[in-house]
């Protein structure tokens, strides 16, 4: 049975490297038999966490209402998400790392099991050819997934990115993500 899969992702640039990765993952997924939905969350509003403890307080995960009200349903529904990031200063995007920051409405032991989620993958691409440079952001995914409880289906890094159209040069990155898709 094909599984609901919650592609998030950080770029503002559409139809930049990572979104097509992002499109390119999508591909292999639904090849496989997985429904997706592809969260964009830099065309978002979403906030970061205020850190107030009264996540799940009232009628919503979170007491700021903003976009977040739109991810959290999926959050609750699919049971693969896939994060895709540009590294900004050896980092994930800030419009990706604030939707993760407010994912702390579910790191209670109660408020855990409202996900489905149970498996994960990171894609992330950048500018320096050094993979090294990218380890740091890879490490606190797996940190995360690991605290989570998610199983870990993959990091993928696509180095050597600067352009917006760079990864069009770059069919084999692009079979990697659409693989990674495949492989859920
Ligand atoms: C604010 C900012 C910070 C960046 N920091 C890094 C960095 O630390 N290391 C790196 O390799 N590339 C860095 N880059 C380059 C992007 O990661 C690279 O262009 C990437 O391919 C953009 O992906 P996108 O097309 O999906 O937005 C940075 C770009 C911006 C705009």
């Amino acid at each position: 049975m094909g599984k609901d899969i919650l592609v998030l992702t950080g770029s503002p640039r559409k139809g930049g490297n990572s979104d097509k990765l992002a499109d390119a993952f999508i591909k292999g997924a639904n090849h496989s038999g997985h429904d997706t939905v592809k969260f964009e969350a830099a065309f978002k509003n979403i906030q970061g966490c205020k850190g107030c403890g009264l996540c799940f307080s009232g009628s919503h995960p979170c007491v700021i209402r903003d976009d977040f009200d739109e991810l959290y349903p999926l959050l609750e529904r699919s049971g693969v998400i896939a994060f895709f990031s540009p590294l900004y200063w050896g980092g994930i995007s800030a419009q990706l790392k604030a939707a993760w920051d407010r994912f702390h409405a579910y790191t209670g032991r109660e408020n855990r099991k409202r996900l489905a989620i149970r498996e994960s993958v990171y894609v992330l691409c950048g500018h320096n050819d050094n993979t090294a440079q990218y380890e740091p952001a890879a490490k606190i995914y797996r940190d995360i997934a690991a605290y989570m409880g998610w199983q870990d289906r993959g990091v993928l890094l696509a180095a050597g990115l600067l352009d917006k159209t760079g990864i069009d040069g770059r069919p084999a990155e692009l079979a990697k993500a659409e693989a990674l898709g495949a492989s859920l």
